[in-house]
């Protein structure tokens, strides 16, 4: 099969494939007995196809052999149990017997790979901690006491950071310390909680680390990179920084079953988070089949929606693009994930579309690299201690990120660029930025904020921001405590907002959605109270309320408008050098981004790049060489956007370029067949 796969790769356009993730077996069926056979002759006639390889270390399934010899290796979970072989992922990341299995065969395979010009770089791992990251095995809680020692050197450091006078839990020694199970059989302590994901990510980070040391050492010319697939336990930033660049695994038709937000906005949403925490990426795998594991199915792709997957991954970061996968197995797990090639292995549209746009990509390319997506509003969510802090005391509330989506897909339907950043980045290309709700502040970020704000920014503060410290301690100054003094404003009452009818314990997500593709989201009604902001109708709020005091000269620009709450300042509105701070004491809902934001992007001079009709995305790439216009139509139907080069036409799921005026009306949607007589209805739009 291999020399046809090539041939017809060769054929599609494909310059690149990645092989290897999951063979350790193969290429190593005894210890220390190595094969490298299957690979070395796939990588050869692959290259005699002009197809280069990336390999990536196969680490994510270890080898019965290894499993057995060396039980201790596998993961145990929050309920003690030990994972079993025969999945993926079962092994314990921070076990020392493992991390030297996964050094000995990175080596192995660096070594025998040194010289050979076809493998240009390495992918580690697969998907690192994308089932799950926790772990409670004995090494675990060895390596957990070994990095607290590391941390507070002295155990009382340990006993004040984490509070454990309360529930008496003070520890003598490192010794006594183990891993914290959330609710088994009571909630855990946020700080104990809040170290221990910090721990999971430094040695998540650092099994990374001993594989990228082995692949530079032995080879600087090769890029190494991972596919990152859930943010689990990752820490982007500092994880990412041992790699040359960061990958995205995009699965839209999986994901939309899970966020049912939307199909064109649940790419969106996961490619801007991503971009905030890594910059420009690759896609190492993109859907271009339906998927199905033996307990689920995703819908599979429609004509055209390969090539809008893949265009509006470039629109928003993507600089490469691998899909997922080749040719479809007969056998496992993922024997119903659709590759390019369906089981009998003839190549139907889905190669078609695949040849079809990768021409596009290899013609436009020259112009794309280099440049990156422009940001006017930057939501400033991309803080992982804020992440894991949120986590570990959410008080019910989904994380920074979702918590922000209001605002980000206010942008996105109104084609307004947006994205996200860390507070601490430079935001001198933004012109609003919004502060998360980020309770742990670092002072730093207070000054880069005010010279923000002082040159022109507005700068918006979330609820609860600047009220705990690093080990998620509540602060004793009153909140926004180190914020206050920017904001000007002090908070002197808050709480949960009830939902109606509800006592007040609410658990799960912002958004109550239609599950439409077009990406419509709709607002729950779990408001009871409602805000003021001056409009004709009162707005309702989420979450939760605060109660503020605005200090002489800030203006009060919302108030709370329902029952004992009525009258009470709800936003505040600072006007600091050429900019503005505005604090809003509860979370953001579609209406109050409409109400308080759109006035806000007036005066910032935020606008729409192009008014198009609602399932267009529009998304802009500067470099130096100047601005490219990105759209794509997620709906099934044709769609006209009036630009200022006048009428575009965009077919089913069509994109283009603007100022690439081949790409215009290249694809169209397929004529109905008048020789149909059964007409089923697919449900859906
Ligand atoms: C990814 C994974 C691939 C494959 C794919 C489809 O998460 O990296 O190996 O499993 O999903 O399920």
């Amino acid at each position: 099969m291999l020399a046809s796969d090539a041939r017809l790769m060769a054929e599609a356009g494909i310059e690149t494939v990645r092989l290897g993730e999951f063979a350790w077996n193969v290429l190593e069926p005894e210890e220390g007995r190595f094969d490298f056979d299957l690979f070395d002759d796939a990588i050869a006639t692959l290259g005699a196809h002009g197809i280069d390889t990336i390999f990536c270390t196969p680490t994510a399934t270890p080898p019965r052999w290894l499993t057995r010899r060396h039980p201790e290796i596998l993961r145990v979970d929050e309920h003690g149990l030990v994972q079993r072989h025969g999945s993926r992922q079962h092994v314990d990341l921070t076990h020392p017997e493992f991390r030297s299995h996964s050094r000995r065969i990175t080596r192995a395979l660096a070594e025998h790979f040194r010289d050979n010009p076809l493998i240009i770089g390495w992918q580690t791992d697969n998907e690192l901690n994308t089932h799950f990251s926790e772990t409670h095995s004995e090494a675990a809680q060895h390596a957990f006491r070994w990095w607290l020692e590391t941390r507070y050197g002295d155990i009382e450091a340990l006993n004040q950071a984490w509070g454990t006078v309360f529930w008496n839990r003070q520890y003598r020694s490192f010794d006594e310390v183990e891993t914290p199970v959330q609710d088994l059989p009571a909630s855990a302590d946020p700080s104990h909680v809040l170290d221990y994901h910090r721990f999971l990510a430094d040695a998540t980070r650092d099994f990374q680390r001993d594989q990228v040391d082995i692949l530079r050492a032995v080879n600087p010319g090769w890029f190494v990179f991972h596919n990152i697939g859930r943010h689990n336990d990752v820490d982007l930033r500092d994880f990412g920084a041992d790699v040359d660049f960061m990958g995205v695994d995009l699965y839209p038709l999986l994901r939309d079953e899970i966020t049912r937000v939307g199909l064109g906005y649940t790419q969106a949403m996961q490619l801007d988070v991503f971009r905030g925490w890594c910059g420009n990426f690759i896609v190492p795998e993109l859907q271009q089949g339906g998927g199905a594991h033996p307990r689920l199915a995703t819908s599979a792709p429609e004509p055209g929606e390969l090539k809008r997957f893949t265009w509006s991954s470039v629109a928003r970061g993507a600089d490469g693009i691998i899909w997922f996968r080749w040719t479809t197995a007969r056998f496992g797990a993922e024997a119903y994930w659709m590759g390019v090639l369906d089981h009998d292995r003839v190549p139907r549209r889905r190669f078609q579309e695949l040849k079809e746009t990768v021409a596009e990509l290899r013609a436009r390319r020259g112009h794309i690299l280099g440049t990156s997506v422009d940001m006017d509003v930057a939501i400033l969510a991309a803080d992982w201690t804020n992440e894991m802090a949120q986590n570990a005391m959410s008080l019910g509330l989904p994380s920074l990120a979702e918590l922000s989506l209001p605002l980000h897909h206010h942008c996105y339907t109104r084609n307004i660029r947006c994205g996200f950043a860390a507070p601490g980045d430079d935001l001198s290309q933004a012109k609003v930025a919004f502060v998360p709700h980020l309770a742990v502040w670092e002072d730093r970020w207070t000054a880069s904020l005010r010279r923000f704000v002082e040159g022109g920014g507005i700068l918006v503060v979330g609820a609860r921001s600047g009220t705990r410290d690093g080990n998620n301690h509540v602060l004793r100054s009153t909140a926004p405590g180190p914020l206050t003094d920017l904001c000007g404003v002090s908070v002197v009452e808050f709480g949960r907002l009830p939902a109606p009818g509800a006592s007040g314990i609410i658990s799960g997500g912002v958004f109550q959605v239609e599950s439409t593709r077009q990406g419509s989201l709709a607002e729950s009604s779990r408001r009871a109270h409602a805000i003021d902001l001056g409009g004709e109708e009162t707005i309702q709020a989420a979450h939760g309320y605060e109660i503020l005091e605005a200090a002489e000269g800030v203006e009060v620009i919302g108030r709370w408008a329902s029952r004992w709450l009525e009258g009470r300042p709800a936003i505040t509105r600072r006007r600091l050098g050429a900019g503005e701070v505005v604090y809003v004491g509860t979370y953001l809902t579609h209406a109050l981004v409409a109400q308080l934001f759109d006035p806000l992007f007036v005066r910032a001079g935020v606008t729409p790049i192009l008014d198009a009709p609602r399932g267009v995305e529009v998304t802009t790439r500067s470099g130096p060489a100047g601005t490219l216009t990105f759209l794509q139509n997620c709906l099934a139907e044709p769609v006209e956007v009036n630009t200022p080069d006048g009428l575009v036409r965009l077919p089913a799921y069509g994109c283009t370029i603007l100022d690439f005026a081949s790409m215009r009306d290249g694809e169209r949607a397929p004529e109905a067949d008048p020789s149909l007589h059964v007409r089923l209805h697919a449900g859906g739009e």
